[in-house]
């Protein structure tokens, strides 16, 4: 595994990768990972020659108040995990490599940026997309692989590659869970014994939606308020906000159907959760 700190450097091994007739895999990430990132780097090692890993810690998707600084930064672990995975390239630049002075461009996807964590987190979308950009141009993937426990974020960046024309597949790979059921973040990490076991509430929130669904009941009101009274039953928990929206707009709709997703956020303590599920039938 070759490590890359300067952009120079990796964009010049991704394209002797490329130059070889490899198909390039891409899997950003902020590091502190986990099975859930493993399970990306997977599913990009079965469809592709050769894979990429970024760890980035992007500043510019954090808000004044948010995480930045705590956000944990794991690389020597980092690296021995996914040198395990066999993986082609690891990309770490640091944030002067990435944002040297006088960078006043920014990408932005009006509109679907200011939705689900976009309306709890101004900014945070434009940082991920400015960010992603850059890593697109700099490693010109084939496919590049993202966790569908950032619904959010996956539909932003499936409009931008649309929109800017990336010559990228984008992936979004199943949530992968604690065998109770928690969805896997790097900020479990943040949580006390006590905030854990709270932290369950919103799967079960999920689960209950599932069920009404199942049996029957489609009108996503009605759903979106079993979701919210379930989350009310763990009261140190606060909801930031529980949705039943169509994955690809966003946008909240009336009657739910097979692929609705149903996406909740919420504190717990200070740290903030997410986690979704995609409507089926069968
Ligand atoms: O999902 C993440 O870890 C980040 O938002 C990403 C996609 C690596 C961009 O910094």
């Amino acid at each position: 595994m070759k490590i890359c700190r300067s952009i120079e450097e990796m964009r010049a091994a991704c394209l002797d990768l490329r130059k070889a007739g490899k198909r390039l895999g891409f899997v950003p990430t902020m590091g502190a990972l986990h099975d859930g990132h493993l399970s990306l780097v997977r599913a990009a090692k079965n469809s592709c020659d050769a894979v990429a890993v970024s760890i980035f810690v992007n500043p510019t998707q954090f808000g004044a108040n948010e995480d930045l600084a705590e956000y944990p930064r794991t690389f020597d672990r980092d690296r021995e995990m996914v040198e395990k995975e066999g993986i082609a390239l690891l990309f770490a630049p640091s944030a002067k490599e990435m944002y040297p002075p006088g960078g006043t461009t920014w990408v932005t996807v009006e509109g679907l940026s200011e939705k689900l964590d976009g309306r709890s987190r101004p900014g945070h979308f434009r940082g991920v997309t400015t960010i992603i950009a850059k890593l697109f141009h700099i490693i010109e993937p084939d496919v590049a692989f993202f966790g569908q426990k950032d619904a959010a974020q996956v539909a932003v960046i499936r409009r931008m590659a649309r929109n800017l024309n990336f010559a990228v597949e984008i992936v979004a790979c199943p949530i992968v869970r604690e065998p109770d059921g928690l969805a896997m973040s790097s900020r479990n990490r943040y949580l006390n014994p006590a905030q854990r076991k709270q932290a369950l509430i919103l799967h079960r929130s999920l689960m209950r939606v599932r069920e009404l669904w199942k049996a029957g009941e489609r009108n996503a009101a009605q759903l979106a308020a079993t979701g919210k009274a379930e989350i009310k039953k763990e009261s140190r928990v606060r909801l930031d906000y529980f949705e039943i929206v169509d994955p690809d707009t966003l946008d909240a709709v009336v009657t739910a159907s097979d692929g609705t997703l149903v996406a909740v956020a919420a504190y717990v303590g200070s740290t903030r959760l997410i986690d979704n599920i995609l409507l089926q039938s069968t």
